[in-house]
């Protein structure tokens, strides 16, 4: 089957997810081929749900040695796509492979279809979920900038129509993350599922909890130093978007940095939403999560 997606022209269902049709022939390469390491890392997303904010956390914990000299430190002058390189878009060679180690990684691919050496190696993989709400918005005004000829302005209401179908890059949303919901359950040491509300309530706790899932706890001396607020402040929305390393610039052939900062908020939603779309909503989230411990504030 084919859709038309929301940013690219063609979408096809491969291996039960909606797949760009400019990624189809990467993913294949990156299933067969990609070699993880044990060392590895991987930020996991569904498309628009903090996978930048987690990016730039995750990488500033593993290479914190860098705070020794804050004014040079690589997120003041990379954005966290190129330091932390997409792997589906890494294969399109758009960007670089990270040379120093652990290589963090980003990925939108669903679960079932990551490469078995990811699987089997003992890389440990960070799993960022968003209330499907804010997603749909975030996804909404992002794509529509993005977007690649021929398609056209999609409206709310038809790209809300496709968001519930699961019609979307990647979709659909909720196979997504009930894949990464399931193997955190079943394998809590391999996959920490977080959700971005989580990260916006309390930050500094989640950033404690992602280095002692990662094995790079902070020690006493760092936490006095205050090491973790330094990685808070570094990794802010107001500071990420205000930098001018992202402001201007392409990270992936059509993709421009600044696109990536938008508004930062949880609840943005109520802004965009009807009353019939909310309930619609809801009761596609009650069946789709329903018992499965998956829940969301919305
Ligand atoms: P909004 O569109 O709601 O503002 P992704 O990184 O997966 O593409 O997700 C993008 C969403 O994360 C956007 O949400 C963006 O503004 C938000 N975001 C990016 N950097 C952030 C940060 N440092 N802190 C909080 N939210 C951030």
């Amino acid at each position: 089957p084919r859709e038309m997606g929301w940013a690219i022209p063609d979408l096809y269902l491969f291996q039960q997810f909606w797949c760009p049709s400019i990624l189809i022939k990467e993913v294949n390469i990156f299933q067969k081929q990609f070699q993880a390491k044990d060392s590895d890392i991987f930020v996991a997303s569904f498309p628009k749900s903090g996978t930048t904010w987690l990016k730039a956390i995750t990488f500033a914990i593993v290479n914190r040695q860098c705070f020794s000299s804050i004014h040079n430190h690589p997120l003041l002058t990379s954005n966290p796509h190129q330091l932390v390189p997409a792997v589906e878009f890494m294969y399109r060679g758009d960007i670089h492979c990270p040379t120093t180690e652990p290589r963090v990684f980003g990925t939108h691919t669903p679960f079932p279809s990551l490469p078995n050496s990811i699987i089997e190696s003992k890389c440990k993989i960070i799993y960022i979920c968003r209330n499907p709400f804010d997603i749909f918005v975030s996804a909404w005004t992002f794509f529509d900038k993005i977007k690649l000829e021929p398609l056209s302005t999609l409206k709310i209401e038809e790209a809300f129509e496709k968001y519930c179908n699961g019609i979307i890059e990647f979709g659909p949303w909720w196979s997504h993350m009930q894949g990464y919901w399931k193997e955190s359950l079943a394998k809590p040491n391999k996959v920490l599922f977080l959700k971005y509300e989580d990260l916006k309530e309390d930050v500094n706790f989640q950033v404690k909890k992602i280095a002692d899932f990662l094995g790079f706890p902070f020690t006493q001396e760092e936490e006095n130093n205050e090491v973790i607020e330094s990685i808070i402040k570094l990794c802010s929305f107001e500071k990420m978007k205000n930098s001018e390393v992202n402001k201007s610039g392409i990270i992936y052939q059509f993709l421009e940095k600044k696109y990536f900062f938008r508004k930062g908020e949880t609840r943005d939603w109520v802004n965009y939403f009807s009353p019939s779309m909310t309930e619609k909503l809801c009761k596609i989230m009650e069946e789709k999560f329903g018992g499965s411990g998956l829940s969301f504030m919305i």
